[in-house]
């Protein structure tokens, strides 16, 4: 019987997961969007990020070993998250996996598995404040 890849064994597993977390926090670390609402040290948040990450796109489940059910809506309502923000953070994500060689059909195929999530973690409709923009 042919062995159906997961996602995540087809880009290369946890070294490619890895290089996508520290593209997409660099970014998010050098964007005045996004910047507000994230801790200064970057490093936990990254490391989460990375746990959840290879479980999403099928590796092993070690976020929800460690940080229990996903429950991402509920994980993000502290923070304000606008349209812009979720159009800022999908750009960074776009940028790291493109830094990571990942292209055509599978970077559209992530893209659009990353923009459900993405859509459902809006829980703020205002624009943001001038300081924000
Ligand atoms: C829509 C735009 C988004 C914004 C502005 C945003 C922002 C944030 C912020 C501020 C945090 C808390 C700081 C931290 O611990 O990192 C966080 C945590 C997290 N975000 Fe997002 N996020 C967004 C979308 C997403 C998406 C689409 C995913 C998954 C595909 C995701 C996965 C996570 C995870 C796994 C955590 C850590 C949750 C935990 O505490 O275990 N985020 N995010």
């Amino acid at each position: 019987m042919t062995k159906i890849n997961t996602l995540y064994e087809t880009i290369g597993g946890q070294p490619t997961i890895d290089t996508i977390v520290d593209s997409l926090y660099k970014h998010i670390g050098a964007n005045e969007t996004l910047l507000p609402i994230f801790p200064d040290d970057l490093e936990e948040s990254a490391r989460k990020q990375r746990l959840f990450l290879t479980q999403f796109f099928g590796g092993p489940p070690i976020y929800s070993k460690e940080r229990g059910r996903p429950m991402l809506p509920v994980r993000h309502q502290p923070f304000e998250i606008t349209p812009a923000r979720r159009d800022a953070w999908l750009g960074c994500m776009q940028t790291a996996l493109t830094e990571a060689g990942i292209e055509g059909a599978l970077f559209k195929d992530i893209m659009s598995r990353l923009a459900v999530p993405a859509f459902r973690m809006v829980n703020t409709e205002e624009t943001p404040t001038k300081e924000n923009e």
